[in-house]
């Protein structure tokens, strides 16, 4: 039921069309990604209207019999379905198909199984997998018992090999959480020591191959993996990075993806803390996928499952090297229209072609870039001069007959925020000049 998927594997898809809202393409392109990173040769695809789902096979009768004959005809030797079965479904198919059967959440737990590197994203992965594997048998195991009239208590000589299998599933299962609490315990306490450094924190999150790990080691040369895979990173890593104005600690983090099975969203919630921790959140897009935008919101539906979705976040667009026409930019709150609420940095992580966009729009995040300087305010300005007592940002001032000279010391995003209201605009003279890649 678990096997993994050997390379060169040939295998069919079955793209059930689910809604009109969804193009069947765009979903079926994403699934054929997902085959190939579990290492699979897609061999045919089928797509399959889903009016009526039929409650023992999903796909119906008709729909049955023309997979079987393009499975035959393609050589196919494994069936990969993009949505999720339940077991009956599952073993019907099977059955029907002469061909072991994979859904969406096994075929992505399959490649979290192929990508985990850490000790704990192992144990995770495993965890996930048994609790998978247990709805099946728990439920074939019940069906057994029914037949025999129950028999709790009454285990020994003669018990199946289902319940056999299912209580050792179960001694692992506890094993497994038993580790991982361990290991939980030892990550919060380096969590602990990591918050004691004071350090800010930013996590990169985004949609899986949108280039995390490109980001992240260019930014900090750390040569973490990268790799034309889905979810090459499932364990993440936290590098110190240092910026103009100071260091930040910078978390690579897990890809995330559409309808994330929830099984994985329960064994991941301590790798995707690093997420949850953060100061500010580096959401990496790829720019060059036609549904950038989609992606975006399904990145901000896992990141509120995990309970990160009211942290601020800084948008990454990456890849422009394959976006006509596009040059590093820096959008600013101000210049970008409402559906867009949110900063966004365009660059190439590969070619590094914005990389100092984004590290100075970092610090500024992160109030590490500080402006000292020496200002003039005009009698009218009264208001502003108040907002920056207010702020603790006055070091000392003098009052003349034309208005006040103020000696200030401020975050530099502090002036940028003043600076935007039309009574600001004294603090203009402070900012520093804009960049000349800004178009
Ligand atoms: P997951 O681990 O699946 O979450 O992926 P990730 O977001 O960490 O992506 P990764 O950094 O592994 O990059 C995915 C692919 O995109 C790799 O083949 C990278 O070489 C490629 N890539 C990353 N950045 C760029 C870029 O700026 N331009 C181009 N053309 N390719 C890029």
């Amino acid at each position: 039921m678990f096997e993994r998927s050997r390379k060169g594997e040939h295998a069919l898809l079955i793209q059930p069309h689910v809604s009109e809202a969804v193009a069947v393409e765009d979903v079926l392109e994403e699934f054929v990604e997902l085959a190939r990173s579990a290492g699979a040769e897609v061999v045919a695809t089928v797509a399959a209207r889903m009016d009526r789902p039929n409650p023992a096979t999903l796909i119906g009768s008709g729909k049955l019999e023309e997979v079987k004959a393009a499975a035959d005809a393609a050589g196919a030797d494994l069936i990969m379905v993009n949505h999720a079965l339940s077991p009956v479904q599952e073993r019907n198919l099977e059955r029907a198909l002469e061909r072991r059967v994979i859904d969406r959440t096994g075929l992505i737990l399959d490649i979290f199984a192929q990508r985990a590197r850490s000790h704990e994203g192992k144990l995770q992965v495993e965890l996930a997998q048994l609790r998978h594997m247990a709805t099946r048998l728990v439920r074939g195991w019940t069906h057994l018992e029914r037949q025999r009239g129950g028999s709790i208590g009454l285990r020994g000589p003669g018990e199946t090999q289902l319940e056999t299998d299912r209580r050792l599933l179960q001694r692992r299962v506890e094993q497994l959480q038993r580790r991982l609490e361990k290991v939980e315990t030892q990550r919060t306490q380096m969590r602990r020591a990591r918050i004691r450094s004071e350090l800010p924190k930013a996590a990169l999150v985004g949609y899986t191959n949108a280039g995390k790990s490109t980001l992240f080691n260019a930014l900090t040369n750390a040569g973490a993996y990268a790799a034309d895979q889905l979810f090459a990173t499932l364990d993440p890593t936290v590098r110190r990075l240092r910026l103009p104005g100071g260091t930040i600690a910078l978390a690579d983090t897990v890809g995330f993806v559409r309808d994330l099975p929830h099984e994985l969203i329960a064994a991941f919630r301590s790798t995707l803390s690093e997420a949850r921790d953060a100061d500010l959140l580096l959401h990496v897009v790829d720019a060059a996928d036609p549904q950038r935008e989609e992606r975006i919101a399904q990145v901000d539906a896992v990141l509120q499952e995990i309970g990160a979705g009211d942290l601020p976040q800084l948008v990454v667009m990456n890849k422009i090297d394959r976006v006509d026409g596009a040059r590093p930019r820096h959008d600013r709150i101000d210049d970008i229209s409402n559906t867009h609420r949110r900063e966004r940095v365009w660059l190439s992580a590969q070619s590094g072609h914005g990389l100092d966009l984004l590290r100075t729009a970092l610090a500024n995040r992160l109030n590490l870039q500080r402006i000292q300087g020496d200002l003039y305010l005009p009698l009218d300005a009264g208001r502003l001069r108040a907002r920056l007592h207010d702020l603790h940002a006055v070091t000392s001032e003098r009052s003349e007959e034309d208005g006040w000279y103020l000696r200030v010391d401020l975050p530099l995003n502090e002036i940028e925020r003043l600076a935007m209201q039309s009574d600001g605009a004294p603090l203009r003279v402070l900012l520093p000049a804009p960049d000349n890649l800004r178009e």
